[in-house]
């Protein structure tokens, strides 16, 4: 009888579905039994005699069923393993600390720069920016360093091809700001300059300098002094103990080298000032009465003071670092520290 048949068929085939280890060996079963040319498909009713027909044709239909459920059952089991054994390995312990974000800090040049300009303009200055490229005329003639002037020869300098410089100084924005701004004047000039020389852990071609002037009626020293203390006292924050020296630059007159006492040993003496109790620290004085008219101040009714700070030099000052090159490396061991 063919519903025996199909009986026996259906039997093996849950048999064969039970033993399934995975679900390529299910669906082999499945092409086996089910298949177009499966072990079901090969009954071919059509030439039974119409009432067995109906009764197999029953039989044919209830067997696919039981099957295709058998099937369904069987594959979801192997998608409940699979899910369980993926949620296994991919297990987390949501109890453990994050790692937390790991955000950028700041430049070392930066963190100082941000803390003069603030000293700065909370004293009626305004913050100035200037060209790194620079014309010859800005970068020394304006400052009164005409073309066979020896000072020229103080500062290694990148000429371009067409004429223009690398600023070798912050120096050429005090002439900006003359021009733009006129007297009475107050300006810092934080920025980028660049000088033609040889690096090692003390010199690097690209460094940080920090220009100040105060143009104003009877300005003097006992002014530039003042400025200077409040200066380094809240760079260093303590109390900052300054001399001055007599330094030759052709803008100002008198010039001046400003040496702070050192901060490490209280003017004692120790290696860093090389036991002299003075470190030195930044050139300064009165601007020359040339440079106020080059830019169309009247030395006679105006004065003024300059300093030019070395911000690459004081950072390793305030943190100790004892090789410039740590600056532009690009190194985050270094940066990070800060
Ligand atoms: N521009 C000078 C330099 O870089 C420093 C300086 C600035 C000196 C202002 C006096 C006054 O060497």
């Amino acid at each position: 009888m063919v519903e025996d048949q199909i009986q026996q068929l259906q039997a093996a085939a849950l048999a064969r579905i039970e033993e399934a280890r995975d679900r390529d060996a299910l669906e082999q079963v499945r092409v086996d039994v089910l298949g177009r040319k499966g072990s079901l498909a090969q009954f071919d009713l059509g030439k039974l005699p119409s009432e067995e027909r109906k009764i197999a044709g029953k039989a044919l239909n209830a067997a696919k069923q039981v099957l295709a459920s058998a099937f369904e059952t069987k594959d979801q089991t192997f998608a409940a393993e699979a899910l369980n054994s993926r949620l296994k390995q991919e297990w987390l312990d949501l109890t453990l600390p994050a790692p937390g974000p790991r955000p950028g800090s700041l430049h070392p040049v930066t963190i100082i720069q941000n803390e003069i300009e603030d000293l700065f303009t909370s004293l009626g200055f305004a913050v100035l920016d200037g060209p790194e490229v620079e014309t010859e005329y800005h970068n020394f003639d304006a400052l009164n360093i005409p073309p066979e002037h020896p000072a020229r020869d103080m500062q290694d300098t990148f000429w371009l091809s067409n004429g223009h410089l690398l600023r070798t100084h912050t120096s050429p924005v005090q002439v900006r700001g003359m021009e733009r701004l006129g007297p009475p004047l107050r300006m810092i000039a934080p920025g980028r300059v660049f000088r033609n020389e040889e690096v090692d852990a003390s010199h690097e071609h690209t460094f940080y300098q920090l220009e100040g002037m105060m143009v104003d009626r009877k300005v003097s020293v006992a002014h530039l002094i003042y400025f200077m203390k409040t200066l380094l006292s809240a760079i260093f924050h303590r109390e900052a103990v300054v001399r001055l020296r007599p330094g030759y630059f052709p803008f100002v007159e008198p010039g001046f080298e400003l040496d702070i006492g050192c901060l490490i040993c209280a003017g004692v003496g120790c290696p860093v000032c090389k036991q002299s109790g003075w470190v030195e620290l930044l050139p300064c004085g009165l601007v020359h009465p040339n440079v106020l008219r080059m830019s169309g101040i009247d030395p006679d009714e105006w004065g003024g003071f300059a300093f030019g700070l070395g911000l690459t030099r004081l950072a390793m000052m305030r943190y100790g670092i004892d090789d410039i090159r740590l600056f532009a490396s690009g190194d985050l061991r270094f940066l990070r520290q800060f």
